[in-house]
């Protein structure tokens, strides 16, 4: 069965209610080109109801970028999965490596995120990714290997079903040095097969996207790649016309 592309739009912590209401708007004047892309936007916290308001009814998705792993109570400055499914988030993204190398989230952490996440009926977006230093030593796919398994040791495999995973080398996140569409899909086929040794049927399903310095010039060779099935896009989704030539991208692969 054919995976239906996705391209996903972090924002991070970027915007304002103007700019937001400019951005969404222009992705959405554009987006009927799209095709068969499933798109989505994930803004900060505070602008999820925003943009939920705006996008109510169109085939643009809102996700957030983070939540707690804790369900309610005296958690000060967390916001719980519940919280925004009911403010309408369909997804959420899961151990960006900003979560782990600047906040300190470990893989136990992160799988309890994701479980959070599943409880309260949201698409995991589960970030996994090497360190530059990690990519030298040669321990890409070990470092890969740990994060998954801590996901799927917490969780099973079988809920796996119900998520999106995103390869996001840390040394091509914000820097404008992309992986080359070779080394993208050499991870992404490690995913896969990782997954398939415990459920083959299941590693063919599981959407895996790209992260890390994608723009409308490179998008199209990355979502060439037989296990690339879309993107997961920083910098370039804070640009309505870059981030459309990129699902644009994704739609004729
Ligand atoms: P970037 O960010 O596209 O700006 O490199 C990707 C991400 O962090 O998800």
């Amino acid at each position: 069965m054919a995976r239906r592309p996705l391209v996903a739009g972090n924002w991070k912590m970027n915007g304002d209610r103007a700019g937001v209401d400019r951005l969404v708007r222009g992705i959405l004047a554009g987006l009927a080109q799209g095709g068969g892309v499933e798109v989505m936007v994930c803004p900060s916290y505070v602008h999820i109801p925003q943009v939920a308001e705006l996008t109510r009814g169109t085939p643009l998705a809102v996700g957030a970028q983070d939540l707690s792993e804790y369900d309610s109570g005296a958690y000060t400055g967390e916001v719980s999965g519940a919280m925004l499914a009911e403010f309408g988030c369909g997804s959420v993204i899961v151990g960006h490596s900003e979560r782990r190398h600047l906040f300190g989230e470990s893989d136990d952490r992160v799988a309890e995120k994701f479980a959070a996440a599943l409880r309260h009926g949201l698409t995991p977006v589960l970030c996994v990714g090497e360190t530059l230093e990690e990519r030298r030593a040669g321990s890409t796919e070990q470092v890969i290997a740990r994060q998954l398994d801590a996901v799927i040791g917490h969780v099973g495999v079988p809920a796996l079903a119900g998520a999106v995973i995103a390869y996001e080398p840390v040394w091509a996140i914000g820097t404008g040095q992309t992986a080359t569409p070779d080394q993208a899909q050499a991870v992404h086929a490690f995913i896969r097969e990782r997954i398939g040794g415990r459920d083959p049927g299941l590693a063919g399903e599981v959407r895996i996207l790209y992260g890390g310095s994608v723009k409308p010039d490179n998008a199209g060779s990355l979502f060439g790649m037989a296990d690339i099935d879309g993107g997961l896009i920083g910098g370039a989704s804070l640009d309505a016309d870059a981030f459309l030539a990129i699902v644009r991208s994704a739609g004729q692969e």
